[in-house]
């Protein structure tokens, strides 16, 4: 335990710590908004980062800290937004926030943070948890096991290449994963298993390098809403993706695919989006094309030019629409 001496000052406490090897930075700003009257206060923080009172939103940006130390961030009063934005931020210590309320976001963002590290999440009450724009190339297995509070993770603009399932062990009310743009290849067995089954799912994975999706990517997850895996190099979606399973909206624009899985034509899919995968196979395009008319699926299709020789028309397919246009014979002479 460090010891401390307390010091209030209006908003904001200066609380000094002494603890080993992790110094707090003395005179970071930061700023508080409060919900009541939309008063916003500038306050100096000389070490820890504490409240006196209950406030909407703390927002600590520009700053220099580069490591958030144990107990770095105590706030026992009402908070609902907490935000890091572009502070240098190298390292995050197990147990640097000591928040009793319940967030609704935490947000970290635009720092050099290369790993979160179990013990930093494991215990912070937020509903979201927005990683976006650091540096991350790797989340430890166990960092958010036990989070009962969050509903909503985001990774995006990170440098992650492992998706790990794990990140949802024990916690059962994640609904939501965006992990757009960064360097993931794979999207493993048993991959959403342990999100919620409370509501559907939403499943962002786009501009990430995504080669291979495990046949058993989608067993034991519940109802997906949202499956979006645009900007990939996605060359074949499994036959089981669609078995048993409900997908309803699908994404899957600029990857590299050809056709579907037969299972695709049995789902329950409401929205289907493949524009750019411009070396879709025109016998199953047109497959595609009478799956989607009979079910009243929406549908934004690659931009191709099928022949229909047997009917001596062509099918143009573009956006949402196809047309057809007869073959104008050679005039026999
Ligand atoms: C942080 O710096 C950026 C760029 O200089 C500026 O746009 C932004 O308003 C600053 N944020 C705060 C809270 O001062
Ligand atoms: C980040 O903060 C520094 C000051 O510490 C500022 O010069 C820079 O403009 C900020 N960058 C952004 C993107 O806000
Ligand atoms: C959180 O901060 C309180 C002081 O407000 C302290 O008593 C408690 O030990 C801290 N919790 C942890 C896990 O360090
Ligand atoms: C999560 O809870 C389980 C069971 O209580 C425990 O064994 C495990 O160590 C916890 N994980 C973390 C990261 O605290
Ligand atoms: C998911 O939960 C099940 C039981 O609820 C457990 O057996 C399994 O190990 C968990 N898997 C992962 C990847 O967390
Ligand atoms: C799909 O569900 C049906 C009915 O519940 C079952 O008979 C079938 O074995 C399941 N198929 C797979 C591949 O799990
Ligand atoms: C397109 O698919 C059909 C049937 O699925 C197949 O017979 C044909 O060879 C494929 N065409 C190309 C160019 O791959």
């Amino acid at each position: 335990m460090c010891p401390r001496a307390v010091a209030a000052i209006f908003l904001a406490a200066i609380v000094f710590v002494s603890c080993e090897n992790c110094e707090k930075p003395s005179n970071v700003e930061i700023i508080v908004y409060d919900h009541v009257n939309g008063d916003v206060k500038n306050i100096n923080a000389e070490g820890v980062i504490t409240l006196s009172e209950d406030v909407f939103q703390v927002l600590v940006a520009n700053q220099t800290i580069r490591k958030l130390c144990q107990n770095y961030v105590i706030i026992n009063n009402e908070l609902t937004v907490l935000q890091l934005l572009n502070n240098s931020i190298e390292d995050i210590s197990p147990s640097a926030f000591n928040i009793s309320a319940t967030l609704a976001l935490l947000k970290i963002s635009a720092n050099p943070l290369n790993r979160i590290k179990k013990g930093v999440f494991n215990e912070v009450r937020t509903k979201e948890l927005d990683l976006s724009n650091n540096n991350i190339a790797v989340i430890e297995a166990d960092a958010l096991d036990n989070n009962t509070y969050l509903e909503i993770i985001k990774l995006n603009h990170n440098f992650i290449k492992k998706f790990d399932p794990n990140w949802f062990t024990r916690t059962p009310n994640v609904y939501k994963i965006s992990a757009i743009y960064n360097e993931i290849t794979k999207i493993p067995a048993y991959a959403f298993m342990n999100m919620t089954k409370l509501r559907p799912l939403k499943i962002r994975l786009s501009a990430n390098s995504i080669e291979e999706i495990d046949p058993l990517a989608l067993e034991g997850a519940g109802p997906i809403d949202t499956f979006r895996v645009t900007g990939n190099r996605i060359q074949e979606l499994p036959y089981n993706l669609f078995v048993n399973k409900t997908i309803k909206n699908l994404q899957v624009d600029m990857n590299k695919l050809q056709c579907f899985p037969d299972s695709l034509f049995e789902s329950s899919l409401t929205d289907l989006q493949f524009s750019g995968n411009d070396f879709f196979n025109c016998s199953c395009l047109i497959k595609v094309k009478t799956f989607v008319e009979a079910k009243s699926i929406s549908v934004i299709y690659p931009s191709i030019i099928c022949e229909d020789k047997a009917n001596e028309i062509q099918i143009v397919f573009n956006n949402d629409k196809s047309y057809k246009i007869p073959v104008t014979k050679p005039s026999s002479i």
